[in-house]
């Protein structure tokens, strides 16, 4: 760290996982932990192989480890021995051939998962990242919701998290970089809502690395949660026009009265290339002006803080596009490898009546499939909750789930998937799991199939049992209530 500097090490390195180390701001914090004595780094990666073999010029005393962090036994195993975790990755990247899920809810997985695996391996600090949101007011929008949510959900575990909130985060490779400048590339003329005209503080992916180094095992950052921004103020207009100066093209700005919130993402998607969710963050977060409050965590990072023009130009190639993520190279052979793995991904957020909890949800499931499946399909159940559900007419079992009790707890029910003539035959010994998870102080149980691999023909399935799922954990969702309901009344009337 060339700006920070520290007594050489005289005590044993505190080790810090990194999750989203291969990311944009992974690759940032990386550096600048390898770089001091004081820490031992370990890489957390969803690809076995990477982990395995760590790339050429990793750097020494840097361990890899696997973890996909939608596995709360693979994050366990992987958060072993670490002191410091730091949580840098987001559920937007494809991880299944068919993912059937709003990415909230896949995004509360993963930090649900990372902050139980953070528990039980006695990890005494999480950094996370999170978004800037306005006066703390989310004016009822559904991006800045969610990350509540989430930030929530970081701390429910009770290992300190100390939160950076950021806007925009600008970086080579990032994503922000590249949607700015598609969009000055692609649009001779721009078209500009009113909330383009809200003040904002880009922040470089750099300056974002040096304050997760500044925090890192500071007990009094712990539980703590500090705004972030770059040197520059400026509103979404001037970023565009700033932009263009420093492509060398002429643009022309036109301003448009109202918000105009649908099609400005629509647009950010189309022609900026930005993800839904994150086009939903840039408009919703610029309701108002997103300006960090000071905290000392800002002033230690504005010091030497990177200004816009150079962090644009830093992650722009001659040519005038954007730099690639540094993943870039991975995402054709990982496309390959999810088409080839054809598994499917499923996950609903169902309303948890009051004090009941996943073990109900469990009961419950199990005494509605035979009523939706009614007349054609029944479901035997076992004491040790093996469930084979069954055509009535000729004795076919469709799916064989079995009850995990070592995978389980009383917040989280965990069912193998382990035969079935709708499952593709398991020849690697990975089973596909039904999960029923408590989230958000047990208002929600987020029910979620991963890793199921069908035997349809896939386009076959997409069409027919893929959509019957989804109307399956509607109906389920209904017959929730209502069995709480009569639960209720049956209480009441004795
Ligand atoms: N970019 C912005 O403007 C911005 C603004 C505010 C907050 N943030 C937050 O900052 C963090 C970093 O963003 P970024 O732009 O650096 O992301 P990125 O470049 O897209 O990298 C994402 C990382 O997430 C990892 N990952 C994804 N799914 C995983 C899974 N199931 N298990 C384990 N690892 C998984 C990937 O690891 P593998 O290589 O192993 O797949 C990758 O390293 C995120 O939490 C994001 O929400 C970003």
């Amino acid at each position: 760290m060339a700006e920070e500097h520290r007594e050489p090490a005289k005590t044993p390195p505190l080790t810090v996982a990194v999750a989203g180390a291969t990311g944009l701001m992974g690759t940032h914090v990386r550096r600048l932990l390898e770089a001091d004595p004081r820490y031992r780094v370990v890489v957390l990666t969803r690809s076995p192989a990477r982990a395995a073999k760590p790339p050429v010029g990793n750097a020494p005393g840097t361990a890899w480890r696997h973890c996909d962090l939608f596995s709360l036994h693979t994050t366990e195993a992987a958060l072993k021995g670490v002191d410091i975790a730091v949580y840098l990755a987001h559920s937007m990247l494809p991880s299944s051939r068919l993912t059937q899920a709003r990415f909230v809810d896949l995004d509360l997985i993963l930090v649900d998962n990372f902050a139980h695996a953070a528990e039980a391996a006695g990890v005494r600090q999480i950094v996370h990242i999170s978004t800037l949101i306005p006066a703390n007011d989310t004016h009822g929008s559904a991006y800045l919701e969610h990350k509540l949510e989430e930030e929530r959900t970081m701390a429910s575990c009770g290992v300190p998290v100390t939160t950076l909130r950021v806007g925009l985060i600008l970086g080579p490779g990032g994503s922000t970089a590249r949607f700015l400048v598609n969009l000055v590339r692609r649009l001779p003329v721009h078209f500009l809502p009113a909330w383009c005209d809200a003040p904002t503080r880009p922040t470089a992916a750099v300056d974002v690395a040096r304050a997760v180094y500044h925090v890192l095992g500071k007990a009094e950052c712990y539980g703590q949660t500090y705004e972030l921004g770059g040197p520059d103020t400026m509103t979404f207009r001037e970023m565009l026009q700033r932009a263009a100066a420093v492509l060398g093209k002429r643009r022309l700005f036109v301003s448009l009265p109202g918000r105009w919130s649908r099609l400005s993402r629509f647009c950010l998607t189309l022609f900026g290339g930005a993800s839904k969710p994150m086009a939903g963050l840039v408009v919703d977060s610029h309701d108002q002006a997103v300006i960090p409050q000071a905290n000392p965590v800002l002033d230690a990072v504005l010091a030497s803080a990177v200004g816009f023009e150079a962090m644009l130009a830093a992650s722009v190639q001659h040519d005038g596009r954007a730099k690639p993520n540094p993943r870039q190279s991975l995402r054709r052979v990982e496309a390959a490898m999810l088409k080839a793995g054809s598994e499917v991904r499923s996950v609903q957020r169902l309303r948890l009546p009051p004090q009941r909890d996943a073990v109900w949800v469990a009961e419950q499931y199990m005494r509605w499939l035979p009523r939706f499946g009614f007349p054609f399909i029944k479901c035997d159940v076992d004491p040790a909750r093996h469930v084979k559900i069954r055509l009535r007419v000729v004795n076919v079992t469709l799916l064989a789930l079995s009850f995990s009790p070592e995978h389980s707890t009383p917040n989280r029910q965990i069912f193998h998937i382990t035969g079935g003539v709708l499952v593709r035959p398991n020849t690697d010994g990975w089973l596909g799991r039904l999960e029923l998870r408590e989230i958000l102080d047990r208002r929600f149980v987020l029910t979620g199939i991963h890793n199921f691999r069908p035997r349809l023909p896939w386009y076959f399935y997409n069409l027919t049992q893929a959509q019957a799922h989804l109307w399956a954990i509607h109906l389920l969702d209904l017959f929730l209530q209502r069995a709480y309901l009569q639960e209720e009344r049956r209480m009441s009337s004795r």
